[in-house]
Formats: structure tokens, C-alpha cells, sequence
């Protein structure tokens, strides 16, 4: 995990969230002269300050910068190889009422050579070049979920102590599942196999209809399914042509831990982590959760694309 310790202070923030003024949008001066910072602008500077203090990440590209930062790369000595991409705070319309929110992170090898100055193709590696990812999920525990390509992990964060525990080993995502998570209200504008299997996810049968559940946070949906057996859906809309989500900061690293724990992730018609990236904050259509669901969904798709 990149940064236990940015998490764990993102995690006392959101937790006092409706306690102090931190809620809603900046332009505030707080009670001590500071800015007020909206809490997704605080848990970038958070993750930043402590991403650069450690000596093994030589670069930072976050959902809340337009541009990637650079970790002492210039220096010839530097010998730190891995660079990190991340959405600091994952639901954020959820943080005002009260609903749980996440972090997703990414972790890639550099391509260039150590010592000198990290460029943006050492940020544009397909999700399969990820030597590890992970989230954390600010529920009612909060949870770091991790992989390195060896399964996917599990920790409780004890708050009295402040330290992980491994809670939750070898998680996976059931084979099957019955719950469909996505953004109903869009449906007009959904692609026709998407909206067809919809209608299938609500058509009368031996095991359905299924459940439709959406909380509107990636994090929070995205672990309920994995736990509970489901499909996550975020397609193209109107509003959203290429899909809402980043497939750097939040599809990727999602996809590695699905695949990791048994569960598929694609965009439609091929696997999330196949995509060679064009650009930093380039967003994708993404269905991920339970390996049979996803690969139902897709025969719709591929039906009527
Ligand atoms: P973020 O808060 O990092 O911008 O991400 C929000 C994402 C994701 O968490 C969530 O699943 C999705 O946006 C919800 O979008 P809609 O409100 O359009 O359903
Ligand atoms: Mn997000
Ligand atoms: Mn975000």
C-alpha cells in the first residue's frame, strides 16, 4: 500500500466530516484564517505530501490534477521506480450526506531508465502492467483492500490502534450473483444490449429478478458486490459518451482486483486492462463484478453493440 498513513488521516477527516465546515465547496475561510478545502482537494494534498516523502514512488498522477507530478526524478541518483495513479476520494457526492466514500490506487513500474525525469508514457501502461492495486473503503469499518497480482487481500483498520489487520483473506467474488448496480435514471440513453439486459436482470425466472442496488459511490458498490456477488455498470451516455469513469485512476486498478479475485472486467468488448491508454484522464465505458454476470452482459452486447 502506497500510503497507509494518508489513508488513515483521509479516514479522520471523512469521519469528523459533519462535525467541522469541510463539507460542500471551497472559498471558505475557516475559524484558524485557512482556506476551507473541499474534503477531495484535501485527500489529494494528503496523498501527495505523503506519496513524495516515500523513496520508492518517482511520480503521481491523480483524478484531481490535470497534469502528473514528478518525485525528485531528475535527480541522476534517484533510484525510486514506481509511479502511482490515484482518485484520492472516490464518491464524493456521497460525502455530503453522510454515505461511505473510497480511494482507488494504481501502482506501475516505470518504463524510462531510473534518473531521469519520468515522462507521461510511464503513466499511459495498460492496466496489465500494474504491479499493484487497491482501494479503501470508508464505511462504517474502514477497509484496505490490496493486490499484487497474488490474490486480493483484506484489512480492518482498528481505529483505537490505528493499524490493518488482515480481516478478510483470499477474498473472491462469487461465481454468480444477483445484484446489478447502475445508474437507472440514464436509461434512455444506455446502448441497446445494455438496456436489453436490463430488462433480463428484472425478467421473471428460477433465480430472478435480480436485486438492483446503487449507491453512487464506485468503492462502496464495487465491494458489496465483490462480497455479495454482482455487477457493477457504467456505460456510454449522452452525457458521457466515452463512459464516466477513468480507466487509469478508478477501471483499472478496479479490474486487477476483480480478475484477482475471480471476476471479470471489461468495457463492453474487451478486457478493461487491455486498453492501451491515450491519455491521463481519458474515462471508458466498465461492467466488472461476477465472472457469469459479466460474460451474460456481454453476449447482450455483442448482440446489439
Ligand atoms: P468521483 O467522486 O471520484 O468523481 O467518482 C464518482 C464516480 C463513481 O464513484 C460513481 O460510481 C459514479 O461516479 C457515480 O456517477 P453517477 O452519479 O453519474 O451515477
Ligand atoms: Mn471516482
Ligand atoms: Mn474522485
Amino acid at each position: 500500500m502506497p500510503s497507509r498513513l494518508a489513508a488513515k488521516v483521509v479516514n479522520h477527516e471523512v469521519n469528523k466530516a459533519g462535525l467541522v465546515d469541510i463539507l460542500g465547496d471551497t472559498n471558505h475561510i475557516n475559524t484558524q484564517g485557512e482556506e476551507q478545502q473541499k474534503l477531495d482537494i484535501y485527500a489529494h494534498k494528503i496523498f501527495i505530501q505523503t506519496l513524495t516523502n516515500r523513496n520508492i514512488v518517482c511520480g503521481i498522477a491523480s483524478e484531481e490534477e490535470e497534469h502528473f507530478i514528478r518525485v525528485n526524478s531528475m535527480d541522476k541518483k534517484n533510484q525510486n521506480k514506481y509511479d502511482v495513479l490515484i482518485d484520492p476520494l472516490d464518491g464524493s457526492s456521497n460525502i455530503d450526506v453522510n454515505v461511505s466514500v473510497g480511494t482507488i490506487f494504481s501502482i506501475y513500474r516505470r518504463m524510462t531508465p531510473l534518473g531521469t525525469p519520468v515522462i507521461e508514457a510511464d503513466f499511459l501502461q495498460a492496466g496489465d502492467q500494474q504491479v499493484a492495486a487497491g482501494y479503501v473503503i470508508y464505511g462504517t469499518s474502514t477497509m484496505l483492500v490490496y493486490t499484487t497480482g497474488n490474490g486480493v487481500n483484506g484489512f480492518t483498520l482498528n481505529p483505537a490502534l490505528g493499524t490493518f489487520y488482515l480481516s478478510h483473506p483470499n477474498m473472491s467474488y462469487p461465481k454468480n450473483g444477483s445484484i446489478y448496480a447502475i445508474n437507472e435514471g440514464n436509461y434512455i440513453h444506455f446502448p441497446l444490449g445494455v438496456k436489453n439486459y436490463i430488462k433480463y436482470c428484472q425478467m421473471e425466472s428460477e433465480d430472478r429478478p435480480y436485486t438492483s442496488r446503487y449507491i453512487g459511490s464506485l468503492v462502496s458498490d464495487y465491494h458489496r458486490n465483490m462480497i455479495k456477488g454482482g455487477i457493477y455498470l457504467y456505460p456510454e451516455t449522452a452525457k458521457n459518451p466515452s463512459g464516466k469513469l477513468r480507466l487509469l485512476y478508478e477501471c483499472n486498478p478496479m479490474a486487477f482486483i476483480a480478475e484477482q479475485a475471480g471476476g471479470k472486467a471489461i468495457n463492453g468488448e474487451k478486457r478493461i486492462m487491455s486498453i492501451k491508454p491515450t491519455s491521463l484522464h481519458q474515462r471508458v465505458a466498465f461492467y466488472c463484478g461476477s465472472r457469469k454476470m459479466v460474460e451474460e452482459l456481454a453476449d447482450f452486447i455483442l448482440k446489439n453493440p
